[in-house]
């Protein structure tokens, strides 16, 4: 994974860069112009940040922040984005983690767009047209450059926020969980904020990690009111907790009350609090099944027009001509998976078995999959884009073909990605 071509280099000459089938992948860019556009610069470079403790890590930064600036705009608007560089020894991109941007946007290195070396810049340019919670991050090297802080919170507003409307990254620094919000270095224990009583709150959570991540809410009922950036309707919950997967998202809604609130992920957390009270203990309630919470409110598809089998697991695989112990999507690793062909309208079913003994955190760019079933029992259903495979598990999901192009669809823990649980989904 390292180069400037790591999709590249290895790729079947029908994937290669700009010539993907009958896909011309670098023409599939955003508006050229466009009315309201939101502009912004982030420049990729090292810099020690300072976790709220005072402690100093060695990162790799936006701006030299990490998480890098937090990106936020209208509904409608159009986001054009100027990526510099100032990375002395690694190229850089930006993914828009979640978000159907047009193929040429997706900032995959020798597949979308060559990596972005020093002194040199891209320009991604794309409609907000769906609103919710989402991510930008490195896509060169990503196991280590993402994990080291080249990574933002990127927010879609249908309309004015009201009340505590965050975006909250669950983020590892120099081997410690932080919870960072917008505007304060990453908190390594609990980060603190003042809020009066009746203030509606909107914690938009990512797990930018490689691991999934356990949270909760504590000290007041609250409601899951979106995963992965789209809206769920699900029940209250009192105490109950989540696991939410690398790479996903969860806005946790409720409204403040008149005594103290824990947002808890581990020994991380966010403490709202009115001034007074005492911090309540984190939630240890049952694990819910997101699969089951609540209904994205789309009515699962009857037939499919293709069916794709992913078997992921761990075995003695050819890398780079010689045998190692690899992460494999059906025996093989990237680039030698089949790439699953799909075409424009159509309904793909994907039936992603688990064999190995770690979670796989499965998420194809540019895509949600509705989530049919998990282990043969219904889901509610409800789109994801990141969704955990757990140990021994059968997860069936479907994709609806309507964003052309040749994407990637990989293991979110980006060792196993890196180590070959990487795939494409073509567009012929
Ligand atoms: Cu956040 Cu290719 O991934
Ligand atoms: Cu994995």
């Amino acid at each position: 994974w390292s180069g400037l071509s790591m999709w590249n280099a290895r790729l079947p000459s029908s994937l290669r860069l700009a010539s993907a089938g009958s896909v011309d992948v670098t023409a599939l860019r955003g508006p050229a112009d466009a009315a309201r556009v939101r502009r912004f610069t982030l420049t990729a470079r090292p810099a020690v940040i300072k976790l709220a403790s005072g402690r100093g890590v060695e990162a790799l930064t936006f701006d030299g922040r990490s998480p890098g600036p937090p990106l936020r705009v209208r509904q409608g608007e159009t986001v054009e984005v100027r990526l510099r560089s100032l990375l002395p020894d690694r190229g850089v991109t930006l993914h828009w983690h979640g978000y159907h941007v047009p193929n040429g946007e997706d900032g995959v290195p020798g597949l979308t767009q060559n990596a972005v070396r020093e002194g040199g810049e891209f320009v991604y340019r794309f409609r907000a047209d769906q609103p919710g919670s989402y991510w930008y991050h490195t896509h060169e090297t990503p196991n280590r450059a993402l994990q080291a802080g080249l990574f933002g919170m990127f927010t879609v507003d249908p309309v004015t926020p009201e009340g505590f409307d965050e975006p909250v990254a669950l983020h590892t620094f120099g081997g410690a969980l932080t919870v960072a919000l917008a505007d304060a270095p990453p908190a390594d224990g609990l980060a603190t904020r003042t809020l009066s009583p009746g203030t509606p709150v909107r914690l938009r959570v990512a797990n930018t990690d490689n691991a999934p991540h356990t949270l909760g809410v504590s000290g007041v009922p609250y409601r899951i009111a979106a995963v992965d950036g789209l809206p769920v309707t699900g029940r209250i919950l009192r105490d109950e907790r989540a696991q939410l997967a690398a790479g996903g998202r969860y806005d946790l809604v409720f409204t403040m009350p008149s005594r103290p609130v824990l947002m808890s992920a581990g020994a991380a957390g966010l403490l709202l609090t009115p001034g007074v009270g005492a911090a309540p203990a984190p939630s240890a309630g049952p694990l819910i099944d997101i699969t089951r919470y609540g209904s994205g409110g789309t009515e699962a598809p009857r037939r499919f027009d293709r069916s794709y089998t992913w078997v992921l697991d761990r075995l003695i695989a050819l890398r780079g001509g010689v045998p190692r112990l690899s992460h494999t999507v059906n025996g093989q690793v990237w680039p030698r998976v089949a790439p699953a062909l799909v075409k424009q309208g159509e309904w793909i079913r994907f039936t992603v078995v688990n064999r190995g003994g770690e979670p796989h955190p499965m998420h194809p760019h540019g895509h949600h999959v509705l989530v049919l079933s998990r282990d043969g029992v219904k889901a509610a259903p409800i789109w994801m884009d990141s969704f955990d495979v757990g140990p021994g598990e059968v997860w069936e999901v479907a994709l609806r073909a309507g964003n052309p192009g040749v994407w990637l669809a990989h293991c979110h823990e980006l060792t196993h990605a890196a180590e070959g649980m990487t795939l494409h989904l073509a567009y012929d």
